[in-house]
């Protein structure tokens, strides 16, 4: 099975209603971890890579581990997604190098920090649209700004400041013709998403509600969706670390996005903590080891159980198999259509 349409796996979560967890990575051993995730709990799997997983892997790496990935599991529908492209060049750069589905992040200016107007993000999605569609690649955009800016791509601030606009959100569907949409609801990337665990006040559960509402036929997108979990922040303070006291997003208020149209939910923050963790817990126990395995093994494991239990709270467990792939080909058909 070669990689594989985001749209196609979307539109089956969606028959069945479960949501599908999109991991970032930039070495072997993430895509190794959530292989082996998706192997162990026969998942249907969207691997993404930003800008700056792109350029740290110089992305042929990433683009071939990929391709191993997919030949390892071939019975695992495997999507590769670029996450928050800032510009049509970007969107097309990874269309040519083997991407299946790209975002158009026009929410942001290309510098991927300064909020865009309505009208630019409509027109650089809608190009991206055309030209992913004509072969075949689905896209995704995003309307309303995400908070956060820790890791290089958002507008800073709380999250609360551009949250998205239902009449907005309904009229840039219209005028793009995106795959998927990524709503602003007060989540922001990074660890520091809350100050305590977070309610109505500060995570717009309420928001996305309506949104589905008004679009039910399209699939949403929860970006900045790592819970955090305390019993990842004590593994890295335990052993030296020094995280300030920092809430995520609550699984619970992720499946309830889930029943309420969100398909693709983005996860990095919680992967990051998880290798971070059990790096340091070797460093600290073993100060003697210095070979990388040591250290990286350990690491892939703790990657991949978070991974694991994330695929099976977002519901995408077991569905690995419930569909034929369609080429990219037949997909540009079906656009065509
Ligand atoms: O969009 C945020 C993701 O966590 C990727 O982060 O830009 O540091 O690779 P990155
Ligand atoms: P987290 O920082 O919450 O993992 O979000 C990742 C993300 O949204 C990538 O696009
Ligand atoms: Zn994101």
């Amino acid at each position: 099975m070669p990689l594989v349409s985001m749209r196609q796996l979307l539109d089956e979560a969606a028959k069945k209603n479960y949501g599908v967890g999109a991991f970032n990575v930039n070495d072997m051993e993430q895509i190794q971890a959530i292989m082996e995730a998706a192997s162990e709990t026969k998942s249907p799997v969207i691997i993404q890579a930003s800008r700056g997983a792109r350029a740290y892997s110089q992305d042929k790496y990433l683009y071939h581990l990929m391709l191993a990935a997919n030949e390892l599991y071939p019975e695992i529908p495997l999507v590769m997604h670029l996450d928050h492209g800032n510009s049509v060049e970007t969107c097309k750069s990874a269309i040519e190098l083997g991407f299946t589905s790209v975002m158009m992040d026009g929410s942001l200016m290309a510098d991927g920090k300064t909020p865009s107007s309505f009208d630019y993000n409509v027109q650089v999605t809608r190009e991206v649209v055309e030209m992913a569609h004509a072969k075949g690649v689905t896209v995704e955009g995003e309307i309303g700004v995400l908070g956060g800016i820790e890791d290089g791509h958002g507008a800073g601030g709380t999250g609360l400041e551009h949250v998205t606009d239902p009449d907005q959100a309904v009229e840039f569907v219209a005028k793009t013709g995106v795959d998927a949409l990524a709503l602003a609801i007060g989540t922001s990337h990074g660890a520091y998403k809350f100050s305590k665990k977070p309610d109505g006040s500060v995570l717009k559960m309420e928001r996305l509600i309506e949104i589905h509402r008004r679009l039910p036929g399209v699939h949403l997108v929860m970006h900045g969706s790592s819970s955090v979990p305390k019993s990842l922040q004590d593994v890295i303070n335990k052993y030296g670390g020094k995280l300030k006291e920092t809430w995520g997003v609550p699984v619970e208020e992720i499946q309830l996005g889930i029943r309420n149209g969100v398909r693709k939910i983005n996860v990095d923050t919680d992967n990051r903590l998880a290798m971070t963790g059990a790096i340091r817990k070797v460093f600290v126990e073993t100060p003697e080891k210095f070979d990388p395995r040591d250290y990286l093994k350990p690491a892939r494991e703790a990657m991949k159980k978070v991974v694991a239990e994330r695929m099976t709270q977002f519901g995408q467990a077991g569905h690995a198999g419930d569909y034929q792939p369609l080429s990219l080909d037949e997909m540009a058909r079906c656009y065509a259509r």
